[in-house]
């Protein structure tokens, strides 16, 4: 008889995003015709920019001849966007990378849930609370055992030294889903506290591109010594709209290293290489292409205007919910807002009170764990027709 993975047993029956979509589908089922606004799972709305479009269209013509088509791709990912990622991600800030350090995938989602693969079961692993479910989920899937820690307002989210040393831990910043950062002083004392534990902290910065303000680093290398602490996770999804075409990359460098049960030392560069090669079979060239035409003159101004659509999003739902009275948090290095649910109404009770009586879907705090009960979270990635409306719905619900 088969044997399941019982970890398994230890998740919710759905994953926090199918949850949200399956009471919306309910629902939308017992009132049809009502238009419901979806400001909950944070997937982009605007059209692929212009470039994009040409590079990927050029791309598959590519693919219609012989002489040009493309197969298997390089596990790694392609010479061509491995370069544009080090000049303009990295060493446009002062960072130097190797192309060796660089791995090119589908999607953080994927990386930052397979990460764990090269990790030891026995690692005592910190996560942020709330965080991006995967990061948990994975975790416990694993069978390990996850200390949270319980990001406050009061302490403007920062998140607390683990109880006990950390072998992993798991920071997101620009944050999903309080939407707040960290300075480059505060995200120094993380990296120190690495470098005092050998501890690896698994850095997911998605949403670095929507930062405003000059203190608040785009990567965790631009602190000193995070080369020896740190994996950092990038994607192309929210910065350049590739939720639908899926295209992301982690860089592991080559100085992070791990020990066996024996006391052998590893190379964590060496060994996320060998998971790849062997789950992994790249990304589509015509993707790749697409993702490198971003770094253009041209594309960096397309992508920008969009980053800046979304963020007056943000600041549209941010002021119209303040007017309200409610305190909200984010919204101005990250596109999302996390918001202080109005009197002593639950996390899912607010979400259920949004969707019936305004028709409005969020997404409850307490899906990203304990300390976001109480809380719930709006995206800035909707249509600004919508969200402009779904700002009146919720002021005439009050
Ligand atoms: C979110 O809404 O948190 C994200 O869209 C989820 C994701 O990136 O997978």
């Amino acid at each position: 008889m088969v044997k399941v993975n019982e970890y398994y047993t230890r998740i919710g029956n759905n994953y926090l995003f199918s949850e949200v979509a399956r009471r919306v589908r309910e629902y939308k089922a017992a009132h049809p015709g009502e238009r419901v606004i979806s400001l909950g799972i944070g997937d982009v709305t605007r059209e692929i920019a212009p470039v994009v479009i040409e590079a990927i269209q050029a791309a598959t013509r590519e693919m219609a001849s012989p002489d040009t088509m493309r197969g298997y791709p390089p596990e790694a990912g392609y010479d061509f966007l491995v370069e544009a990622i080090l000049e303009h991600d990295f060493l446009a800030r002062g960072v130097r990378l190797s192309a060796d350090e660089v791995f090119v995938s589908d999607g953080a989602k994927s990386d930052t849930g397979n990460i764990g693969d090269i990790l030891g079961e026995d690692n005592r692993v910190a996560i942020t609370d709330p965080a991006y479910p995967v990061y948990v989920d994975t975790n416990v899937m694993a069978g390990r055992r996850v200390e949270l820690l319980p990001c406050l307002p009061g302490d403007g989210f920062f998140p607390p030294f683990p109880a006990r040393p950390a072998d992993v831990i798991y920071l997101c910043y620009p944050n999903n889903p309080t939407g707040t950062t960290l300075t480059r002083e505060q995200l120094k004392t993380w990296v120190d506290y690495a470098i005092e534990h050998r501890s690896l902290i698994l850095f997911d910065a998605a949403y670095e591109a929507f930062i405003s303000e000059p203190d608040v680093p785009h990567s965790i290398y631009e602190v000193e010594g995070a080369r020896q602490v740190a994996i950092e996770f990038r994607s192309f999804s929210k910065t350049a709209g590739f939720t639908g075409l899926r295209c992301a990359y982690t860089i592991v460098p080559k100085e992070l290293m791990a020990t066996t049960s024996t006391g052998e030392t590893l190379s964590l560069n060496a060994l996320w290489r060998r998971h790849q090669a062997t789950k992994f079979n790249g990304t589509a060239y015509i993707i790749q292409r697409g993702a490198a035409a971003i770094y253009t003159l041209e594309g960096q101004r397309q992508i920008r205007a969009v980053i800046d659509y979304y963020m007056q999003n943000a600041r549209i739902i941010k002021q119209g919910l303040e007017r309200l009275g409610l305190t909200v948090y984010g919204g101005i290095n990250a596109p999302y807002l996390w918001v202080k649910t109005p009197g002593d109404l639950t996390s899912w009770e607010f979400f259920d009170r949004l969707l019936t009586e305004a028709r409005v879907v969020g997404t409850p705090g307490s899906g990203f764990g304990k300390a976001g009960e109480g809380f719930f979270r709006f995206t800035a990635f909707g249509k600004r027709e919508e969200t402009l409306e779904a700002i009146e719905r919720v002021k005439d619900l009050f």
